[in-house]
């Protein structure tokens, strides 16, 4: 009989954090939810106020549902509070060395079979896990944004973890809903390897004026049948993350095909983030609304 996980912790509550702490609140599971300060702890509160509210008026979620989802996040600025759960997933920023102090510090708080798991959409699993004392119990948990809408979860496995966490990982991440695929620990796992390429491609095709915005995204959603075009989705992913996944993936493989586009970086140091800065290939209403004005 595998391990069932009934609190979790979640570092970090930003588009991604905050999504994941939806999920599993949703699911009926007690989520301890630590930001930095008070300002990132309203922020969350907030983002998921604000996205259950969707879920409710598209009918996805019932009023009583809802309040229950809502009181099942308790949010903290303290990681000491997550002495007690059983799983911590972190979403903190994609630095290595940010990842990496506060592995070390859960791994100090938490109980010794706890399993650490992190986001990371590029970074080396394996080597978050030498910053423990329980390698084999760190696992990649890579989920998709928006988190509560995309099923997918890449469970990273590296060459050291515990066989039994796998099948743990993967109850947990059918609990919650979602369909879990197993990957090595390899840059970018199976998804981002695949769509990074593309959207990269995409951002030189806009450089070097293809066309316009619109008729590069049209293309592939009228054509290709995509949810979205790939300039309207590196704008809900952010111009900063994209850059840092597909920096780290070039780190990696040194394939020209992850070279971050120049345009990436000049828009960035513009402040053009995309949805999260209310400007990035388009315009929105305001930060991290989906209407383009
Ligand atoms: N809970 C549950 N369901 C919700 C919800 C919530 N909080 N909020 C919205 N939904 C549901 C809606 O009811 C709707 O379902 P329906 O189609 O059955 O009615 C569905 O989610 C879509 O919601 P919206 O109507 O609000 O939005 P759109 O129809 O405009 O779709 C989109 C928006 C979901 C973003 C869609 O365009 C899409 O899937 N785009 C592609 C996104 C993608 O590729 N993401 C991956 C990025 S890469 C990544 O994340 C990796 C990382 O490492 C960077």
């Amino acid at each position: 009989m595998g391990r069932v996980f009934e609190s979790v912790g979640v570092v970090g509550l930003g588009t991604m954090g905050a999504g994941i702490a939806e999920v599993i609140a949703r699911s009926g599971i007690t989520v301890v939810g630590v930001e930095i300060d008070d300002e990132g702890v309203s922020r969350a509160r907030s983002h998921i106020e604000y996205s259950t509210s969707r879920a409710l008026a598209k009918g996805k979620l019932e009023g009583a549902d809802r309040d229950a989802l809502l009181e099942r996040i308790r949010y903290t600025t303290s990681l000491a509070d997550l002495a007690d759960v059983d799983l911590v997933i972190e979403a903190v920023p994609e630095s290595p060395e940010l990842k990496a102090e506060i592995v070390a510090e859960l791994d100090t708080i938490t109980r010794p079979d706890v399993i650490l798991a992190s986001n990371t959409s590029s970074l080396s699993v394996t080597e978050l896990g030498v910053h423990t004392t329980r390698p084999d119990k760190v696992i990649g948990m890579h989920f998709f944004n928006p988190a509560p809408v995309l099923t997918l979860m890449e469970v990273v496995r590296t060459v050291v973890t515990d066989p039994q966490v796998v099948p743990d990982v993967e109850a947990f991440a059918e609990r919650i809903g979602k369909t879990p695929v197993v990957t090595g620990d390899r840059a970018g796992f199976i998804a981002n390897a695949l769509l990074f390429g593309y959207l990269n491609h995409a951002v030189r095709m806009y450089e070097q004026r293809y066309a316009t915005r619109e008729d590069l995204d049209a293309a592939m959603r009228y054509g290709c049948g995509y949810p979205m075009g790939p300039l309207a989705l590196l704008d809900l992913i952010g111009l900063d993350t994209a850059y840092e996944i597909l920096e780290s993936m070039y780190r990696q493989s040194r394939d020209r095909l992850h070279a971050p586009a120049p345009l990436l970086k000049q828009m960035i140091s513009a402040g053009l983030l995309g949805r999260k800065s209310a400007r990035g290939f388009y315009t929105y209403e305001e930060p991290d609304s989906p209407t383009v004005v």
